[in-house]
């Protein structure tokens, strides 16, 4: 892979979650305007990725893949130098397969020429997936085109999409940037969604559930992908707000997934939160881990640059739930990144992130109350004596 071009978890919008196949050159032109005008690109958002659906049905008379005329009649490459004029980068999507998922010209036999064709385009990301792979292996296809990738010569993060059946944490770190660790997700907060053909999405904390013991295997350039946000689309605010945070604390890409052109001020306000995004930015870059779970009000945590923690408490019930928290009865303990502490001995600083004000310290048991499915998420700052 190109080394470096992920030191944090990538950010930035994808249309699928809301869009579909339904894509077009306006779509992504007036995504980019917003992007830039609401603040969201000085938030960190930066990529622009078009998923399925983007190309025709067939490849041309030399085998090339064809960005569909009638989506993008000013041409893919007019479209690219747009969002490269403001400041962002551009992504695509393929497979592995013979087809997409959604039944578009796959890659498989065609990686070195379409590598040089994504190269000759420029794009920055290419979003990789994993239908109609039938006979192959999935680190060798993928093996395959960050290979041709590379050879191409343009630098372009190489985001997998096998889903995880393959554990993709245990191979792909040379290979590409991001690997995505799940199934499909679903904008609800705990649900399955069956999907008439005998196949589940997954509402968000299915997801954060769905892979134990893989934490160990992300990290900078190297991200475990709990797939794109469902932030503004269907879930209430604070549905959205505990989304975002528990995305934040795994340290998972940050690609939205709504239509900006119709985005809310409360769902601007929790995609371009700056507390949180410091969060998931951080440069140590260590997926958080749930540190207990007390009948449906779990705590989370993250550790972070320069000793500082940060504590999530997620009320995953359906009741009101009282946090509780005296600092001096825990100590954490991340044996897989080496990092501990003790509160019972040291005393930190908190920041409420999501109030943007200061609570206190962890001399003082933390109360609240909480909503279901509301979270809390506090930063821990070591206190200067
Ligand atoms: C798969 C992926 C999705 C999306 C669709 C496109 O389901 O997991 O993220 O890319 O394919 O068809």
């Amino acid at each position: 892979k190109f080394e470096g071009l992920a030191m944090t978890p990538p950010m930035g919008w994808n249309s699928w979650n809301t869009f579909a196949t339904d894509i077009n050159e306006d779509l992504v032109k007036q995504t980019a305007d917003i992007i830039v005008a609401s603040g969201m690109k000085d938030a960190g958002y930066t990529y622009i990725v078009l998923d399925d659906g983007w190309m025709t049905r067939e490849r041309d008379e030399n085998g090339n893949l064809v960005p569909d005329p009638k989506k993008f009649p000013g041409g893919m490459k007019t479209l690219i130098d747009y969002v490269h004029s403001k400041g962002l980068k551009f992504g695509l999507y393929n497979c592995a397969g013979t087809k997409t998922c959604a039944g578009y010209p796959g890659t498989r036999g065609y990686e070195y020429q379409d590598a040089r064709f994504y190269a000759a385009l420029g794009i920055d990301f290419l979003k990789y997936d994993w239908c109609n792979t039938e006979g192959i292996t999935a680190k060798e296809a993928y093996t395959t085109m960050s290979n041709a990738l590379k050879t191409a010569g343009r630098p372009i993060l190489f985001s997998l999409c096998e889903w995880g059946d393959n554990q993709p944490w245990e191979w792909a770190e040379p290979l590409g940037n991001m690997w995505r660790i799940s199934g499909d997700i679903y904008p609800c907060f705990d649900c399955e969604f069956k999907h008439p053909e005998n196949w589940s999405s997954w509402g968000f904390m299915k997801i954060i559930d769905m892979r134990k013991g893989i934490r160990k295997y992300s990290g900078p350039d190297h991200w475990n992908d709990f797939d794109m946000m469902e932030v503004g689309n269907e879930m209430n605010d604070t549905e959205d707000k505990s989304h975002f945070s528990m995305w934040c604390m795994v340290a998972s890409p940050l690609i939205a997934g709504n239509d900006f052109r119709k985005m809310s001020k409360e769902t601007l306000n929790i995609l371009t939160n700056k507390g949180m995004i410091a969060i998931n930015q951080d440069k140590l870059g260590i997926q958080g881990f749930r540190y207990n779970d007390n009948n449906g009000l779990e705590t989370w945590v993250k550790p972070l640059e320069n000793g500082d923690w940060a504590v999530a408490f997620l009320n995953r019930s359906e009741e009101e739930k009282t946090i509780d928290f005296n600092w001096k009865d825990h100590s954490i303990k991340d044996e897989e990144f080496n990092k501990q502490t003790s509160f019972n001995t040291s005393t930190y600083d908190i920041q409420d992130v999501w109030n943007n004000k200061k609570a206190g310290n962890t001399k003082k048991a933390y109360k609240s109350k909480i909503a279901p499915h509301d979270i809390v998420v506090l930063r821990l700052t070591k206190k200067l004596k």
